[in-house]
């Protein structure tokens, strides 16, 4: 069986800290969906890890690590990635990567900055939604076309076709650019021109790579018969999934634990344990509805003090109050079993805290998640805060001030899910099991 970590508010949750706590019980930590556009740090003894596309449980020695057949995987940066361990040989054996999953070009980076200067979501810029119109569109390359290049050589049958593919690609991306193009010279030039730097440029990720690639739905279903323990690690959060997000400004996959399935090749009833990870609070990056957002004196407070800015663009966070409907709407599309409650400690600087608890829309009060959510107003239920007292370090429930306890019993209230799990410092040691 397998347990599950999923985002349940807009991502940046805390969710590598919580799988990097688990680790330890664990043999295998699985990477299901999304890409680089991911960024979890993690402490561990005062150093830090920066991790986008390794699954949190390489801090942890006997973790088998695997990037799944949902992951989109833009090479260069996963290599790039592997530096901070000692580089690729450190990692072989504890790092497998799906043969099924997508490649990220160029192409999709540049494809993703054009397509934000017509409309913006306020993406990452990283390619990942070209990259998974490719993949949907069914002309995308995938790990297994990586491997080929080095085991067969770009002059064989199977170096052909990728060629082939390629060339195929960038004609369109480069009529994409300029649709008055023509099938001229100068374009067939531009064509092999890049077709050539594509070529190099993914030759030299596969001499490192290849080795990684492998069939990864089969290694877990072994892992499985042989009863080994196994963690799926869910990127970005509920609210940026590709359907039951705040669509147009999601993300491309489907972040919500219903995806773990498709994306790694465990069957959903092999999904034992979903547990959901929350902040006490909220934030957001890039565009789109926040309906707790605090632009003023408390969401500085909360960006300050719980250093909301993106591990991966280094944007700053959006910040606000909690929101119980979004956390609630997101425990039922999860299923969640049991909720890690971070960053308990930030609101150790706030009077009173704010928890939505009901949004107005169109005229009147609901209390549930509509697809329109930019029109929904939060409405707020305020309880005493604990500044003067903190919660920063404490690693004992009782020993948390009492209007502490008060506001996580009113969380569970409201979400209807339990919190197994409370952080209260970014370090391992500064956690709270109950
Ligand atoms: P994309 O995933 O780069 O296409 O960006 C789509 C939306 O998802 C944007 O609002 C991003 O800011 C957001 N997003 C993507 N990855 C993350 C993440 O790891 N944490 C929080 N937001 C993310």
């Amino acid at each position: 069986m397998a347990d599950l970590i999923v985002g349940i508010q807009w991502g940046d949750e805390g969710k590598g800290k919580v799988v990097d706590v688990l680790a330890q019980r664990y043999d295998y930590v699985v990477r299901y969906q999304g890409g680089h556009n991911a960024g979890h740090t993690i402490v561990v003894d005062g150093h830090k890890y920066a991790l986008h596309l390794i699954p949190s449980g390489v801090i942890t020695p006997h973790c088998i690590n695997i990037i799944g057949n949902g992951v989109v995987i833009e090479p260069h940066a996963l290599i790039h990635e592997l530096e901070q361990f000692g580089g690729a040989e450190a990692l072989l054996g504890r790092l497998f990567v799906s043969d099924r999953a997508h490649i990220i070009l160029s192409l999709h980076g540049e494809l993703d900055s054009s397509l934000e200067r017509q409309n913006a979501i306020g993406t990452t810029k990283k390619g990942i939604g070209p990259c998974y119109t490719d993949k949907i569109a069914r002309v995308g390359l995938r790990a297994c076309d990586l491997r080929n290049l080095y085991e067969c050589g770009r002059d064989s049958e199977q170096g052909k076709i990728i060629i082939q593919k390629l060339s195929k690609r960038l004609q369109s991306f480069i009529e994409s650019l300029d649709s008055n193009v023509e099938h001229s010279t100068a374009t067939g030039n531009e064509i092999a021109r890049l077709l050539e730097e594509n070529l190099a440029s993914l030759e030299s990720a596969a001499k490192i790579l290849a080795p990684f690639i492998t069939d990864t739905t089969a290694l877990l279903w072994e892992a499985q018969e042989q009863g080994k323990k196994i963690l799926l690690e869910g990127a970005q959060g509920s609210m940026l999934d590709i359907d039951h997000g705040t669509y147009p400004f999601v993300t491309s996959s489907t972040t919500i634990a219903a995806g773990a399935s498709a994306g790694s090749g465990l069957a959903p009833r092999d999904i034992d344990y979903v547990l959901g990870i929350m902040k006490a609070y909220c934030t957001r990056v890039g565009h789109g509805p926040f309906p707790t957002e605090d632009s003023g004196a408390r969401g500085e407070i909360l960006r300050d003090k719980g250093a909301e800015f993106g591990t991966t663009t280094g944007r700053e966070r959006r910040c606000g109050e909690f929101d119980a409907l979004a956390a609630r709407y997101a425990c039922k599309l999860n299923g969640c079993s049991a909720i890690a409650l971070m960053k308990l400690d930030v609101l150790d600087h706030l009077e009173e805290l704010r928890i939505c608890v009901g949004y107005e829309y169109k005229g009147r009060r609901i209390e549930y998640v509509p697809s329109d959510l930019e029109y929904a107003k939060p409405i707020y239920e305020r309880m005493i805060g604990w500044a003067g007292k903190q919660c920063k370090g404490v690693k004992d429930y009782d020993a948390l001030p009492e209007e502490a306890k008060a506001y996580i019993t009113r969380l569970e209230e409201l979400v209807g899910v339990k919190i197994a799990l409370i952080s209260t410092g970014a370090d391992r040691s500064e956690t709270i099991y109950r």
